[in-house]
């Protein structure tokens, strides 16, 4: 059997057992249980033979009465030993499931951005769920496999060879022949189990798009659409199921077949010897008992590497997880609180395996506490620019210094702790607003601070409308507020965080103009004494900023302050006259 496990195995199983090694205790309960067990079931087969000689065959049942007390206690053994296998086991099992997916959990915390931009998050989940179930039945049926089922394969034999070692050897002989044709059955197996696994993220993938993007397929008449998507999910994953269960069922089917004609060539030979009074009748009836309790185990015995593949075929896109590069933090410099002196320094930076740059020598210097603000049109690199100083992607080149020190060489805490970013699109946790106000404080905000902040983010406003106020939970990724509402409680957090760098990038987008023009007060204040990079789509936002840059196709076109780059009658202008027409339009 063990010719072909192969490296690859062997190396995901190691690593897989390393989350059962921790266990020893509990494991070796189960292994005594095990051992136990077929102890007892060979017990069992063997008894039959003074049952059926002794008692029934010479009519004596005083001589026999001890014979069903033995086999009341067998069972009340049995079902211990039964009890405490599987108890044992279940929650070896449970606890690789439970450690393995806090893993990949703490994995996905650590992971790089770039990393969720090149991956669909359907199968992402589904290996959080179905693999990691997969592995855990795997490791728990490969061990019940190599003790129990060894075991018992070995005390039947004890029982065979007690009563008859020629038909023993008869079996020796013919077993390995059927186990030859189950292998050559099981080689299959592994392609389709893999195969399995991707199409179950797949439908996955398309019920949580349209769980999501619910309103969507409802406005624009998306069903028929979706339902071909999930139809041709799920029917690839029906198809692959079948072609699982073919191979299986198959090889069940004719695993029995070639069983039965064995087994027929037994009851011949047995049949001989026992007219040549070779074989009593209670040895006949023992030594089949024992044979056939022998089948079972030998079956999964032989099928063993199908099982250890359908693991390591889950296993091994857990680990791939897992292998994954974390984000870069080697820097070990810390700043409780940097003054904010920023500076892009000829920076490039191109997303993953695309083929233009999106920032192209971008050079640009922010003093402390002063505001820069980036304008230009959507697509030329004004969130990405502000994405790399918090690093949640890294230059290709140039440099980024934060108080004269390359944002490398801070600690990724240091240096995010330092930064507070309003975000185009506004992520809410499922949970209370108060809860998502304060997201990520280490210490818990004294309520004076949090009623503030929300205060200044006009949060309050609609908060106190809510019949549970600031303890209203605000659903899966704050469904249950409007867009204008998700982004006061963003702002908010950021006021809250009070970090001496601010990034706005279209902090404002979903407000009308007159909300935004009164958060715009609660900005100001903020932008204050504190470095801000600010971008905007309403240019009345930009205008007092101590500087404009204008990015076209990630290069800086133009930059001054407000009245110079309208003097220069360029970018700016134009793109402020085509603003202000707009403007008076809504109003
Ligand atoms: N995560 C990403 N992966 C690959 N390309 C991206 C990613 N985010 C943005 N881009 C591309 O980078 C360019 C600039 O995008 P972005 O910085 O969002 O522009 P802006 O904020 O100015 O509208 C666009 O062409 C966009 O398609
Ligand atoms: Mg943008």
């Amino acid at each position: 059997m063990n010719k072909s496990i192969g490296p690859e195995v062997k190396v995901v199983y190691g690593r897989l057992w390393r989350y059962v090694t921790p266990h020893k205790l509990i494991g070796f309960i189960a292994v005594i249980g095990m051992a136990a067990t077929a102890a007892i079931e060979a017990a069992l087969v063997y008894l039959l033979q003074p049952l059926m000689d002794d008692a029934l065959v010479a009519k004596n049942l005083e001589q026999a009465q001890w014979i069903p007390i033995a086999f009341m206690g067998i069972f009340v053994l049995r079902g211990l030993s039964g009890f405490a296998t599987e108890m044992s086991l279940g929650w070896i099992g449970r606890r690789v499931i439970s450690d393995l997916r806090c893993h990949v959990f703490d994995k996905f915390l650590t992971l790089p951005i770039r990393f969720f931009d090149s991956q669909a998050a359907g199968p992402l989940l589904s290996r959080m769920t179905y693999n990691v179930e997969m592995v855990a039945e795997s490791v728990t049926s490969v061990v019940t496999i190599a003790v129990r089922d060894t075991l018992t394969v070995i005390a039947a034999f004890g029982v065979m060879i007690y009563h008859s070692p020629t038909l023993t050897i008869f079996v020796a002989i013919l077993f390995p022949i059927v186990a030859v044709i189950v292998r050559l059955l099981g080689v299959a197996f592994r392609r389709y189990s893999s195969r399995i696994q991707d199409s179950v993220g797949d439908v996955t993938q398309v019920s949580d798009e349209v769980i999501r993007g619910n309103w969507v397929v409802k406005a624009f008449g998306g069903y028929k659409y979706e339902r071909d998507r999930f139809a041709e999910a799920d029917g690839r994953n029906f198809k692959q199921n079948m072609k699982l269960i073919r191979v299986r069922s198959l090889g069940v089917a004719v695993t029995q077949v070639v069983f039965g004609f064995g087994i027929a060539l037994v009851i011949y030979l047995a049949g001989r010897q026992s007219i040549e009074g070779v074989l009593s009748p209670g040895q006949f009836i023992s030594f089949f008992s024992a044979m056939m309790l022998m089948l079972q185990p030998v079956r999964r015995i032989t099928n063993v590497n199908a099982t250890l593949q359908r693991g390591v075929a889950a296993a091994d896109s857990l680990f791939m997880i897992l292998d994954q590069e974390n984000e870069q933090d080697k820097g070990r410099f810390e700043k409780e609180r940097a003054d904010g002196d920023v500076v892009f320094d000829h920076i490039d930076f191109t997303y993953g395996d695309a083929e233009d740059p999106v920032i192209r020598d971008l050079r640009v210097e922010v003093a402390a506490g002063s505001t820069l603000a980036i304008v230009g049109h959507s697509g030329s690199g004004k969130s990405t620019l502000v994405s790399l100083l918090p690093r949640f992607y890294d230059v290709d080149a140039g440099e980024i210094r934060l108080d004269g020190i390359p944002i490398t060489e801070y600690s990724l805490a240091s240096l995010r702790n330092n930064i507070s970013v309003v975000s185009q699109d506004v992520v809410l946790f499922n949970d209370t607003i108060r809860a998502n106000l304060a997201y990520g404080q280490l210490e818990p905000p004294s309520e004076e601070e949090l009623l503030k902040a929300a205060e200044a983010a006009h949060v309050l406003e609609f908060v106190n409308d809510l019949p549970l106020g600031l303890d209203t939970i605000v659903g899966d990724r704050g469904v249950l507020l409007s867009g204008g509402q998700r982004q006061r409680i963003a702002i908010g957090r950021a006021l809250l965080k009070n970090a001496p760098v601010l990034i706005l990038d279209e902090a404002t987008s979903a407000l009308d103009t007159h909300s935004e023009r009164r958060i715009q007060d609660a900005l100001n204040a903020l932008m204050e004494n504190r470095t801000t990079l600010v971008i905007a789509h309403r240019l009345s936002t930009v205008e007092k900023a101590d500087r404009i840059i204008v990015l076209d196709a990630g290069r800086i076109v133009e930059s001054g302050n407000h009245a110079q780059l309208l003097a220069k009658n360029g970018h700016y202008a134009a793109l402020y006259r085509m603003q202000f027409s707009e403007e008076t339009q809504d109003e």
